[in-house]
């Protein structure tokens, strides 16, 4: 390895990059993922739709970029694993580091679960099992368990269950060789899927009752622009999209060679991403409208949540003049090849960061935190799962990660120094950032973010109902429970000793 100007940082080499469009592709991998084609659309149809659409691309700007050419920088600069990049700023900054990792893990232990879903779609798709009533299968494959206890978990379903293990040996497998083996993995996964994703949308808009579904998307409704939980939505969307706050940026940006040009690699990642949200959501409410079309209900009554894109997709797949088992197949196919490469650039930066300090070896990293994190998956694959998704997803997104976002811009801001940051960028970069940069991540991002957390928090408690009506002792320990456990469990990992390198 040539010289490293910081001693201390090991990074081997062998583990690197094959080529600069291998990493922006790893790392468009981890952006776009079916958080863009399944969460962005049901988040964006929960929250007045055109509002979304421009709080969205607010928080694109006010945050989602400034923040990614921070993570890509510290990662750069440091050539460290998340943990230890923050550690290196100021030592009992690794709790942060750990934080964020902790954070990620809370969330690919439901995601692999929605790759699940995926995968039993794919063979459902085999003979478009779910007939003329896409609504009333997606109830019946869930089976979901009473709403009003949601702690009695009924049986696991056993579809769900398989394909959670499955999904994890696949993603075990992406990653074997470090960055080496996710260079050649991604050229398929990204590319492959926008194709199919185009199909979808030419053949959604010409569907029957599209536009209205499209009105909906593209119109805004300004009065929504009032509510502080559209605000919180449309953060924890572009942090959850574009894959900020887990550290895995940090973790993609150590692996890059020297001389790189984050600059550049920042807005390509971003804008990519951002595509295909919106084209996702083209698709989405589309079929939406077509929905509402075929069974004469309104926008508005088509029931939201995690499950929307799983009635209103096999409804567009239903349309396809010709061989629409064809179409499904593919369609199901693209998703869990979107999903593949954001759930291994997580297990890849706990790999990472965990390696960083305890020198294991890459395979028992690898399979053991794969382990796990399948084994804490298991709760989403019984009766009671999407109940539990839901309420994981919303306070781990909206919350927790937000705090992860707004103590990296404090801890870049007032520890280290934008400056310095700014400067390694400017370095590699042909476009330069100035020093709008550095009054973005000390005022902007924190006093954005702090704001809208905390009215978004004040609201939830505030409520009537405890979180989507379930039973408060349920949103205690699914939600508010990880703003207490997680920030512990990262202190731990701070304080164990660190295994010297031998
Ligand atoms: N960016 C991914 C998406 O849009 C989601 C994601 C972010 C993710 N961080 C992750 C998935 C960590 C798995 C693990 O779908």
């Amino acid at each position: 390895m040539s010289e490293s100007n910081m001693p201390v940082m090991d990074r081997d080499d062998s583990h690197g990059w094959s080529s600069r469009t291998a990493f922006v592709l790893g790392a468009i991998g981890s952006a776009i993922g079916i958080g863009n084609v399944w969460r962005f659309p049901f988040v964006c149809y929960e929250n007045g739709g055109g509002a979304f659409l421009l709080a969205y691309l607010i928080a694109l700007f006010t945050a989602g970029i400034p923040l990614l050419l921070l993570e890509m920088g510290l990662g750069h600069k440091t050539l460290s694993g998340p943990p230890r990049a923050y550690g290196s700023i100021k030592k009992p900054l690794e709790w942060l580091g750990w934080l964020a990792v902790l954070v990620g893990f809370v969330l690919v232990c439901y995601y692999a679960v929605i790759m699940s879903w995926c995968a039993n779609y794919f063979v459902f798709s085999f003979d478009l099992k779910w007939g003329d009533d896409p609504a009333g299968f997606f109830n019946k494959f869930l089976n979901k368990s009473d709403p009003t206890n949601i702690f009695s978990l009924g049986s696991i379903i056993p579809g769900i269950l398989i394909g959670l293990v499955v999904m994890w040996i696949w993603v075990v497998l992406s990653i074997w060789k470090g960055a080496k083996t996710v260079s050649k993995v991604v050229y398929v996964t990204v590319i492959l899927p926008w194709l199919i994703l185009i199909i979808f949308v030419i053949r959604g808009v010409t569907l029957p009752g599209a536009m209205d579904g499209l009105a909906f998307y593209l119109t805004p409704d300004f009065s929504k622009l009032l509510e502080p939980k559209v605000w919180i939505a449309a953060y924890g969307q572009v942090f959850f999209s574009l894959s900020l706050g887990f550290g895995i940026m940090i973790a993609y940006a150590s692996f890059l060679p020297k001389k790189s040009d984050i600059v550049n690699n920042v807005f390509i990642i971003a804008l990519a991403d951002s595509a295909t949200a919106f084209v996702g959501g083209i698709a989405v409410f589309s079929g939406i409208g077509f929905l509402c079309h075929q069974t004469g209900s309104s926008i508005d009554q088509i029931s939201g949540g995690p499950g929307l894109a799983f009635v209103t997709y096999p409804a567009i797949i239903n349309q396809f003049p010709f061989a629409p088992q064809l179409f499904g197949i593919l369609f199901f196919l693209m998703l869990l090849t979107l999903a593949i490469d954001s759930a291994f650039s997580l297990l890849e930066t706990v790999v990472t960061g965990v390696m960083d300090k305890w020198h294991i070896s890459r395979a028992t990293a690898n399979i053991g935190i794969a382990f796990i994190a399948m084994l804490c998956g298991i709760v989403f694959t019984t009766q009671a799962g999407l109940y539990w998704l839901d309420i994981v997803d919303n306070f781990n997104t909206n919350f927790v990660l937000i705090i992860v976002g707004i103590l990296e811009a404090i801890a870049i801001a007032y520890v280290l120094g934008p400056k310095k940051l700014r400067e390694h960028v400017n370095l590699t970069s042909d476009f330069k950032i100035g020093v709008w940069w550095d009054w973005i991540i000390r005022i902007v991002v924190p006093v954005v973010l702090i704001i809208g957390l905390g009215w978004a928090m004040y609201i939830t408690i505030n409520e009537d109902k405890p979180y989507g009506g379930y039973q408060s002792s349920a949103v205690f320990v699914g939600g508010w429970g990880l703003l207490i456990i997680l920030p512990v469990v990262a202190l731990i990992l701070t304080v164990l000793k660190s295994k010297k390198q031998s």
